[in-house]
């Protein structure tokens, strides 16, 4: 199953090899397993280190051992907090900073740091616990304002190098002990199997083999088995199937068998924890083995799989921290409770919000024996031995010799060369790259002189949106990089390619590509082509003015995943897949340009690390469909010599991708991404699986309460009581791009028993980030029923976008706003398709 070997299909090929395979005791890289097996890890136990975590835990209190277990997110606990609830680890999310300061400097990063250590140290506990803090290092330093970022996992899977991941590794690990943090939330270990997901780019490649060899570089390059100051605890995720779920949903099911999640799924962990990997994250997905018959569920709650498989089978000694609010996806669980995911085998449970109500909870359910002694003392003990194995009790955030210096943070050459390793060349015909020295270039798109586009998602902010070139003071765009290679004489701009002279210029360089996205809110609806005109008209527009002029035309793509691109391919001359190649525009320069002589500078290294579909509804890759066949296989990229020409290859362009179904919001229970919540004033509560709540705002004035009642079964609706100024509120962690269900007439819908007739207007609003909200009122709609009796609301989703909503970026999907009394039962809340003129619809104002 290696990248030279395209046509095997990875499923069928390991199920045909598990019928023939033995039970292997070890894996072999490329042996077939039936079960999950025995990983010898490099950090083997050490007697002394164990002796003092028994030493320590023997004192420690049941307030001592819950902080231990639980991680807040910075914005949400100081010092202060830290010393008084014993926490064991703190996280920044993405986008997440010092003081909330996007520009924060490496010295306040390692202040904050070295503070947070100080305060852990100073409580009153027999042995304190430095505190460890633990960052989304996923493409380098990346929340942090000046660092280099490298390539995206899945540019760095083209290159082929597990030297230059091992490198990678290190560099990131240095940048992240620069700012006094020794954890960093990475690798990636994902096998993605359908690029419809928004994390494909997180993903190395498709080949599992790859995946394995890079997690066993990277954790060697970033753990370095902790020899030296630069190194950092890593994090081997999402375990397990992140990259397996059906239709690339994010945080979906997984529907494969044993023998996949073993031989595909589970290769990047045998490399991690071979390596030594010290802690593991849990993955948001589930996992429904239909042909076993086992349906696992939410892999937080998963016991057979988190202690079974990983701590038992594979022998993994470190410590599992659970993924963002994760916990609150197992049924019966909230962001604030879940005795389920800790007996599960979840040690460590990041709480970023919720953390004091979560203390307190899990506190109760130990004292209730709800959750035995026996599992807290052995969450501890694995999270007290990696603190002593990575050595933080001896060193503060400030003792490395990088701490506090600015320019550890960059690994510039690094990452330019990584970036030109990474690049594929997909087309190049009548030698239209290399660029001679002395060409006249115009360089168009949108993307050429955006390091937003380039850098993608979890780049200073979590969807890598709302920055500018300033945001990224050391980098270059490939705008900037054309222009240091060639002279700016001989390098014009023109972002949308209007009115262009072709007397002006010899060849265009046109850079177009995805815009910045994170998680979910990059998954392509299974009902959506993956198209990239479809989502870009705009770069197609700029390719075909391109053309127009007759010169050649040269492509640079900027995506985190293959996408169908004929049309762009049929307009270029030459086609360089360059993934999201981070802040190192020189990669590609360094490739494009040809040497003094004409002749190529640096050859193209990089091949596929994923097929590159040729029809815009392709087939999973695990799945393939031989009336549908990738257009390039895995393994495919061009180099200079043997550039070739490519025929003319026939374009569709359909929309849609077969039948766009309803999206379900509330049904009885929230409906996964999307949870309930009431608010008011300054409040928020999540309702999850409570049947009656009260928010009171300020603390001791009821201002919402919520019961379950019967509108069309059992216990299917919320009664929400309105006794002053609230909000009802379904939203999701990430935002959902509503386009193809508003293109299928669709329209927001719910069901509504009135029980006390509004004093004001009652709104119905979509939410899509800070400021961005529109809705309408439906207290007329409302007025015209009594009480008691049932209505279903139509709010067309175009009402919506009428009233400024950004469809494509859509967090709370249904919030209910009255500000004077008002009750009413609300269910079967949804987005339905063909459903805008339903009777009775909403007209929009
Ligand atoms: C992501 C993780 C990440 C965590 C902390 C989650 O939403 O799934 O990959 O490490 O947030 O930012
Ligand atoms: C955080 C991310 C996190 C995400 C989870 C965001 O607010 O910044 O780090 O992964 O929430 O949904």
């Amino acid at each position: 199953m290696s990248v030279n070997s395209p046509n095997k299909t990875l499923l069928g090929t390991c199920l045909l090899l598990a019928l023939a395979a033995p039970v292997a005791a070890a894996p072999a890289t490329g042996e077939t397993l039936k079960d999950w097996p025995r990983v010898t890890s490099a950090i083997t136990p050490d007697a002394a280190i164990e002796a003092r975590v028994q030493q320590i835990l023997a004192q420690m209190t049941l307030a001592q051992k819950i902080g231990q277990m639980t991680q807040p997110e910075i914005k949400t606990i100081t010092p202060a907090q830290v010393r008084q609830y014993y926490i064991g680890s703190v996280l920044n999310g993405g986008g997440s900073w010092p003081g909330m300061d996007k520009h924060a400097s490496v010295a306040d990063w390692l202040a904050l740091a070295d503070a947070y250590r100080a305060a852990s140290l100073a409580t009153d506990a027999a042995t304190p616990i430095p505190v460890i803090w633990g960052t989304d290092a996923v493409h380098g330093h990346n929340n942090v304002y000046g660092a280099t970022l490298f390539p995206h996992n899945i540019g760095l899977g083209a290159a082929g190098d597990a030297a230059l991941i091992e490198r990678i590794g290190e560099a990131t690990a240095r940048a992240t002990r620069a700012t006094g943090i020794d954890w960093v939330f990475a690798p990636t270990l994902a096998v993605a199997h359908d690029p419809r997901w928004g994390r494909t780019y997180e993903s190395f490649s498709s080949d599992p083999a790859r995946v394995r060899e890079y997690a066993r570089a990277y954790v060697k390059g970033a753990q370095g088995r902790f020899g030296d100051d630069g190194n950092v605890v890593a994090t081997a995720k999402h375990y397990i199937g992140d990259g397996a779920t059906e239709q690339g949903r994010d945080q979906g099911e997984a529907r494969v068998d044993k023998a996949t999640m073993v031989n595909v799924h589970g290769q990047g962990y045998y490399g991690a924890l071979g390596e030594g990997v010290q802690t593991v994250m849990a993955s948001f997905n589930s996992w429904n083995d239909r042909s076993g018959r086992v349906d696992y569920g939410k892999m937080h709650g998963n016991k057979a799989l988190l202690t079974d498989a990983l701590k038992e089978k594979m022998g993994f000694d470190g410590f599992v921290v659970s993924d963002w609010n994760g916990i609150a996806q197992v049924p019966g669980c909230r962001n604030d409770s879940c005795a389920q995911a800790i007996n599960a085998g979840i040690d460590m449970v990041m709480v970023p919000d919720d953390w004091k109500a979560f203390i307190a909870n899990t506190t109760a359910q130990v004292e209730r024996g709800e959750i035995p002694m026996a599992r807290i003392d052995d969450a501890v003990t694995r999270i007290l031995r990696v603190k002593l194995r990575a050595g933080l009790f001896d060193h503060a955030p400030s003792d490395s010799r990088y701490a506090g210096d600015a320019s550890a943070v960059q690994h510039r050459a690094l990452a330019r060369r990584a970036v030109s390793e990474s690049l594929v060349l997909l087309k190049n015909q009548g030698s239209a790259l290399p660029l001679r020295r002395d060409a006249r270039v115009m360089v168009v798109g949108k993307s050429a002189d955006s390091l937003s586009d380039q850098a993608g998602g979890w780049s200073l902010t979590w969807q890598g949106t709302e920055n500018t070139n300033a945001d990224f003071p050391h980098a270059d765009s490939v705008l900037g990089a054309l222009r240091a290679e060639l002279g700016t004489r001989q390098v014009t701009y023109s972002a949308d390619a209007a009115g262009l002279d072709p007397a002006q210029f010899d060849v265009v360089v046109a850079v177009v590509g995805e815009t910045p996205y994170a998680e979910t809110n990059g998954d392509i609806l299974a009902s959506d082509s993956v198209s990239h005109s479809r989502a870009y008209p705009q770069d197609l527009a700029v390719l075909r003015a391109a053309q127009a002029t007759g010169k050649p035309v040269v492509t640079v793509y900027f995506s985190g995943r293959p996408m169908y691109v004929n049309d762009l391919l049929n307009l270029s001359q030459a086609f360089v897949a360059a993934w999201l190649p981070g802040t190192e525009g020189r990669g590609i320069s360094d490739v494009l340009v040809a040497g003094k002589d004409g002749t190529p500078a640096h050859d193209f290294r990089g091949r596929l690390s994923f097929p590159w579909p040729g029809v815009p509804c392709p087939a999973p890759i695990d799945q393939p469909d031989p009336t549908r066949p990738a257009l390039f296989k895995l393994g495919y990229g061009l180099r200079y010599a043997a550039a070739g020409n490519v025929a003319r290859l026939p374009e569709a362009n359909p929309d849609n991708c077969g039948e766009v179904t309803t999206l379900p919001i509330f049904n009885r229970a929230d409906t996964p991404p999307f949870s309930l919540h009431v608010a008011a004033g300054g409040a928020t509560q999540p309702l999850g699986n409570d049947l009656n709540a009260t928010l009171r705002w300020p603390a001791t004035t009821p201002v919402v309460q919520v019961r379950t009642v019967q509108v069309n079964t059992q216990q299917d609706a919320k009664e929400v009581t309105w006794l002053a100024p609230a909000q009802l509120i379904a939203r999701s962690t990430s935002r959902r791009n509503l386009a193809a269900l508003a293109r299928n007439h669709g329209a927001l819908q719910f069901d509504v028993q009135l029980v006390q007739r509004p004093g004001s207007p009652v709104k119905v609003t979509m939410q899509c980030g800070t400021g961005c909200e529109g809705g309408v009122d439906i207290a007329p709609l409302l007025a015209r029923r009594a009480p008691g009796q049932k209505q279903t609301v139509t709010v067309p989703l175009a009402c919506f976008a009428k009233q400024g909503v950004d469809l494509g970026a859509v967090e709370a999907p249904f919030v209910v706003t009255a500000d004077k009394p008002f009750a009413a039962a609300f269910t079967q809340v949804r987005v339905s398709v063909d459903a805008d003129k339903a009777e009775g619809a909403v007209t929009c104002p």
